[in-house]
């Protein structure tokens, strides 16, 4: 079952010569070779050439269709040609100009008219920014410091929040009180000590935890991870029901999931958050990151009265080739384009149920929309425990058999960002390309 990683690794390195170069070349000048941590490392990063709707292309000609999608951002793949055009035209304009555009309004409007619980929005520059400022924003509207997080998500690069996104499960601690497990040497000592870590899908502890910390918590950041972890709507609803009774903000993080519906996770699972964390999908693949929700809320960030004490800006926050991407984005989003994503986010579901069941291996299949993830483990993974019993080694072998075929998966354990321009017949060449490799051996 599954050919070995030597030999899969053999065969990478024969297929893309040139992507081994770049990333020798990179080495004397970057990091590990490469201008950010998030990419492919094993045996090394493939070195993308160009892009065209559900295809990759990569620098030694070998082409790819792509269900990673620039870490789930291209929700419309690459190139789409509204995007491209709002791009051009924007460009025409000129870059970066240092005071507000019509487009501002535009963008915000259509936002406000997607998501029931956001009134006014702001842009920032990434999901990690807009998590910066939603931290601050909470603080100061409660008076409080602490900040509730769930074990096993990820908010950003923020000292705040960036913890027990991925700990050992040795030093996780208890479900019933996990610990609080920086992500990184060099973050904020104080931080550990302004976090609570909850655990998802646990309604009696999470209750728990926040009633013990009832008069110091400012707020939750929630991310359901829809399509990626079992987690209830009714769970998502008794968060919102007791963060209001305890004074405590929730703050719903859509930085992938708002491309699993019009209104995101939240409107999937019908609760209002307090504010919303954008990134990714609302800039239609370029640098983006919003913040949004009611006017009450948004509006400690209106200093043109009197001064809040609080504001938010940032040098390309909103700069007028985003917001024209994302406002293109935004408006190809049509209600058909999302019947069609979860079509094919089903037909890939039932695919990847029967191929591990054909093939013996134990396999747990998530879906919503545009986001489907298989985990090999024969536990229900509802929270980040469950889904540590994954196993990893088998399903690397998997992507690399599978990247080998054409084929180029996102970074979880075998996780899909459909795009819109995949059609039935792309999803059932994948789940061939699937049973081929379960069946192979060396
Ligand atoms: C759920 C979630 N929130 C926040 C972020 C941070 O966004 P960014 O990478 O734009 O800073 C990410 C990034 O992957 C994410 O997946």
């Amino acid at each position: 079952m599954v050919r070995t990683l030597e030999s899969l690794h053999s065969e990478y390195k024969a297929r893309t010569p040139r992507s081994m170069e770049q990333w020798e070349r990179g080495k004397q000048t970057m990091p590990g070779g490469i201008i950010k941590g998030a990419y492919w490392k094993s045996p090394h990063p493939l070195y993308i050439d160009h892009a065209s709707g559900c295809m990759l292309y990569d620098l030694d000609g070998n082409e790819y269709v792509d269900y990673a999608n620039h870490h789930s951002a291209t929700l419309l793949g690459h190139s789409h040609p509204d995007v491209v055009a709002a791009i051009h035209k924007e460009l025409d304009r000129g870059i970066a100009f240092g005071n507000p555009t019509a487009l501002e309004a535009e963008i915000s409007e259509e936002i406000v008219a997607r998501v029931p619980s956001i009134e006014k929005v702001r842009f920032s520059n990434s999901g990690t920014e807009s998590s910066l400022h939603a931290s601050r924003m909470i603080r100061a509207a409660t008076g409080r410091r602490k900040i509730a997080k769930f074990e096993g998500a990820y908010h950003g690069s923020n000292d705040a929040l960036e913890h027990s996104t991925n700990p050992a499960l040795d030093a996780a601690g208890s479900i019933e009180s996990p610990s609080v497990v920086p992500a990184h040497k060099g973050m904020s000592e104080g931080s550990e000590d302004e976090i609570v870590i909850l655990p998802y899908s646990d309604r009696e502890t999470v209750d728990l935890i926040l009633r013990e910390h009832k008069d110091e918590i400012a707020g939750v950041f929630f991310d359901g991870r829809p399509g990626m972890l079992d987690v209830s709507d009714d769970f998502a609803s008794f968060l919102r029901d007791i963060t209001k009774d305890l004074g405590m903000k929730l703050v719903v993080d859509e930085v992938v999931s708002f491309r699993t519906g019009p209104a995101g996770y939240q409107g999937l699972a019908g609760i209002q958050p307090d504010i919303t964390i954008f990134g990714k999908v609302v800039g239609g693949g370029m640098p983006v990151g919003a913040i949004g929700g009611s006017a009450e809320m948004m509006d400690m960030l209106d200093n043109t009265g009197h001064p809040t004490g609080i504001t938010q800006s940032g040098t390309f926050s909103g700069n007028n080739l985003t917001l024209a991407a994302g406002l293109a984005t935004l408006r190809a989003l049509t209600p058909e384009v999302y019947a069609h994503l979860d079509s094919i986010g089903q037909r890939l579901a039932q695919g990847l149920d029967q191929a591990y069941a054909d093939a013996g291996i134990p396999c747990q299949v998530l879906q919503r929309g545009s986001v489907v993830n298989a985990y090999l483990t024969d536990r229900k993974v509802s929270d980040y425990r469950s889904f540590m019993t994954s196993d990893t080694a088998t399903t690397t072998r998997i992507n690399l058999a599978l990247l080998l075929k054409g084929y180029n998966l996102g970074t979880a354990p075998m996780e899909f960002m459909l795009s819109s321009p995949l059609t039935d017949k792309h999803i059932d060449g994948f789940l061939e390309a699937l049973s081929e490799v379960l069946a192979e051996e060396d």
